[in-house]
């Protein structure tokens, strides 16, 4: 294994930090949410639709109620006299918390069983009788956008189809004269098929309504506790509920990956629940409600064109979306990017037209959209783009890393202006992808593959080097229901020196109690151990948007640098005073400030932080503490160069990935550890869709593979050894010179391993496989070439 570069070789470079090898991997007090138990909690379970789209006749709850032990079943009508029975999505759109007449998908919450324990809810639940008259649901996202499709949000008033929006970006004409008039073009119709997060826990919750305070405390599994608390306020409020009196607690979550942004259905019936009766209602979803109900990721639907010379010059790209939302919009995208970042699509390369045009459409699946362990719709568009490139390699006969090379933009021409408007950072794609072929030894590998192909075996090389776009985001451009989308830190420092840091995001287990202990650490000189992090409870942390798409470290990790550089402003006025120089003579080194020249007169921080509490100069502010709420001026652009060597058995279909390496870019590392660990999950969770996760529907709507028995999750087995490096190209706007981390490998492992393969089958006029590439979807492939 290629080993991460050691702090040391690190320091110097940039703004980088003197930072400890070793992660403390704390994750918040190890409390699960199923281990908790509150006085007279009651429990929740959900009664789901077996159609994915059917009127309900009757529900009829009275063998269910009959069951020692059942307290009540709730259905679409009791939240109705509520006015519960809707709730708004994160991209404004309507989803049903329970159905009043129509279910739309398979799955579908239909009513609630309350009990007072968790295998009575269950067992209930098989009791509940319910009528339903099933319809033909719409499947097919392409048939749902025809004139004469059924309508399915009939009770949207006035909707005659189901689209639900469009979105444009780049100049259409120009890039269509790119295309009429180039050399050569490459087009190839591809679908980024629906997975799911599938996080080991799932997701749950305990609202606990207080009567007598009129407070609602409520803890939950979610990745943005903040958001989430306004948005039930926007639901309640009506009912009393505002948001002083709400309280919203995210516990140890497990897995996140985007899956836990969304409001769930269960969670607002919980509340309600919990609002009538006074009691602490627990509902935790079963592993197969998690896969079948929760948002889906991907399904987009994508025709992807490249345009460009002879000789192998890239001059423009063409992207023609088709969105698969379910039944709502329930993606989690800020309000100005329908379809996320995926305009992210013009890659790594140096070009000047390009064009995106993207429709959503409501079919009879579940909603969602979320992004799955990418910025908003990244995973998309760099599977586009990055197939395209090697389609174009492949027509026009050039080695795909020569094209690349020759098409990158180079590193003198950041910050860079995309096509599409996205003004890039910094960036040193050359040399990721020079170090990434160096330790492949890439050239070796073409000539093996040479040979093998001479005695008929197969064998790919697949490249990917993408431009990823995370740090969500500018408040000009970036915010959720209208909350913009900043983040924050608040620094309180203890007489003795010790600090508690509080955040606006929410780690579930990206190490954020180490990293920004580490940034408060080397910012203020107090040591990381005694620095406390705290994030997810809205009484006590500062209101932030939360963690995912990566935004941490581009946001909340710079409003820790920045709130600390506050306090060590302070620190410094104390200094000056208790050593009666001015502070143009003072000098500072973590941990202390100095006279110039009289290194004997010193005051540590922790004498500074005792006199801000003891013996502060007349006129200041006694304490020390200070809070940012960061505003990025730019989104921050990691990026990567991977390269995966495939061998695949001409008999069976089976691709085995024998190489694997990843060469990452997040400018300034705050952790390398933690960043490594960041680059091997995010790889499985790359190689998923490649080869093997994909949710399937029939016809009728069911889901063919809705547990874990039929859905593929590749495990260590599966997985192959992953070999990290990295090079550094600071952030030029962020404080520390950081750029976000945690989702760059899952962009990229997916289309560096479909590359790898297409390149293996590429001799026999193999020009585009779908994912997941499967065995029989190979073999079937190998049979039509006349291969095997
Ligand atoms: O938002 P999320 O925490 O998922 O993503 P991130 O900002 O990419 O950070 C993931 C983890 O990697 C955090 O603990 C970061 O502090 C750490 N990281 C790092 O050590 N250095 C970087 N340049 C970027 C992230």
């Amino acid at each position: 294994m290629i080993q991460c570069k050691t702090s040391k070789e690190i320091g110097g470079m940039g703004h980088s930090i003197k930072r400890k090898e070793d992660a403390r991997f704390i994750q918040g007090k190890g409390q699960y949410i199923d281990d908790i138990k509150l006085p007279g909690m009651i429990y929740m379970d959900i009664v789901r639709s077996p159609y994915a789209y059917a009127k309900i006749l009757s529900i009829n709850s009275e063998k269910a109620l009959a069951l020692p032990g059942v307290l009540a079943v709730v259905t679409g009508k009791d939240l109705e006299q509520h006015n519960l029975h809707w709730m708004p999505t994160l991209m404004s759109d309507t989803q049903m918390v329970l159905p009043i007449d129509t279910v739309m998908y398979q799955s579908q919450e239909v009513a609630a069983v309350i009990a007072t324990e968790r295998y009575i809810a269950a067992d209930a639940v098989e009791l509940v009788e319910v009528e339903y008259e099933p319809m033909q649901p719409v499947m097919d996202p392409f048939k749902a956008m025809e004139s004469d499709a059924p309508v399915l949000r009939v009770d949207k008033e006035g909707k005659t189809d189901n689209h639900i929006w469009h979105w444009e970006a780049g100049d259409k004409e120009a890039t269509d004269q790119v295309f009429n008039e180039a050399e050569v073009t490459v087009k190839e119709q591809m679908h980024i098929p629906r997975i799911h997060v599938v996080s080991i826990e799932t997701c749950g919750c305990i609202a606990d309504y207080d009567k007598i305070n009129n407070y609602l405390t409520m803890h939950m599994t979610t990745q943005a506790p903040h958001a989430i608390r306004t948005i039930i306020a926007l639901v309640a409020g009506h009912l009393g509920l505002t948001e002083e009196k709400i309280r919203v607690i995210s516990h140890d979550i497990g897995g996140g990956f985007g899956g836990k942004v969304p409001i769930y259905p269960g969670y607002v019936i919980a509340i309600a629940v919990s609002f009538l009766v006074g009691k602490p209602v627990k509902w935790i979803e079963d592993r197969t409600e998690n896969l079948q109900a929760d948002s889906f990721a991907r399904d987009y639907h994508i025709t992807a064109e490249m345009a460009g010379t002879k000789e192998g010059k890239i001059l423009a790209t063409r992207f023609k979306l088709l969105c698969d939302q379910g039944y709502t919009d329930a993606a989690a995208n800020p309000s100005k990017y329908p379809a996320g970042m995926f305009s992210i699509c013009t890659g790594s390369y140096d070009y000047q037209h390009s064009y995106v045009e993207a429709d959503a459409v409501y079919t009879n699946k579940p909603p969602g959209g979320v992004a799955y362990r990418c910025s908003f719709r990244v995973t998309e568009a760099v599977h586009a783009v990055e197939r395209m490139t090697d389609c174009f390699a492949q027509k026009i006969g050039k080695d795909p890393a020569q094209l690349r090379m020759d098409n990158f933009i180079h590193k003198d021409q950041f910050p860079y202006k995309s096509a599409l408007g996205w003004e890039y950072d910094s960036g040193d794609y050359h040399q990721g992808l020079q170090k990434v072929m160096e330790v492949v030894d890439y050239h070796a590998l073409r000539k093996e593959q040479e040979e093998k192909r001479a005695k008929g075996e197969l064998m790919g090389i697949g490249i990917c080097t993408f431009t990823e776009i995370v740090g969500a985001g500018p408040s000009k451009d970036f915010d959720i229901l209208g909350i913009k989308m900043f983040d924050s830190a608040e620094i309180r420092v203890h007489p003795t020196g010790k600090a508690i840091a509080r955040f606006g995001t929410k780690s579930q287990g990206q190490g954020h109690e180490t990293t920004y202990a580490q940034i408060v650490a080397e910012e203020l000189g107090i040591p990381a151990e005694h620095v406390q992090v705290e994030e997810g409870d809205t009484d006590t942390a500062p209101y932030g948007l939360g963690t995912y798409a990566s935004r941490s470290t581009p946001t909340a990790g710079a409003a820790a640098a920045i709130a600390s550089r506050k306090l060590r402003a302070k620190a410094k006025k104390i200094a000056a005073y208790l050593l009666e120089v001015s502070e143009e003579d003072l000098e500072w080194e973590p941990g202390k400030f100095f006279v110039k020249g009289a290194p004997e007169k010193v005051k540590t921080i922790q004498e500074l932080v005792f006199a801000a509490y003891t013996n502060y100069p007349p006129g200041m502010e006694a304490g020390f503490e200070a809070t940012h709420y960061y505003d990025p001026p730019n989104l921050t652009f990691p990026s990567g160069a991977y390269i995966c060597v495939v061998d695949i058995d001409k008999e069976t279909g089976q691709v085995k990935v024998r190489r694997f390496v990843a060469i990452d870019d997040c400018g300034n590392i705050i952790n390398p550890m933690i960043v490594q660990g960041q680059v091997h999950g995010g790889l499985t969770q790359g190689l998923a869709p490649a080869l093997y996760e994909e949710l399937i529907y029939d016809e009728e709507g069911n889901i063919l593979n809705g547990t874990l028995m039929d859905y593929l999750v590749p495990t260590a087995v599966e997985s192959p050894n992953w070999e990290t490096g990295h090079t550094i190209t600071p952030s030029p706007h962020h404080p520390l010179g950081a750029k976000g981390v945690g989702e760059s490998p899952t962009v990229g492992a997916t289309p560096a391993i479909a590359n790898a393969v297409v390149d293996a089958l590429s001799h026999l006029g193999v020009t585009h496989i779908e994912i997941p590439i499967t065995p029989p979807k190979l073999w079937k492939i190998l049979k039509e070439k006349g291969a095997v």
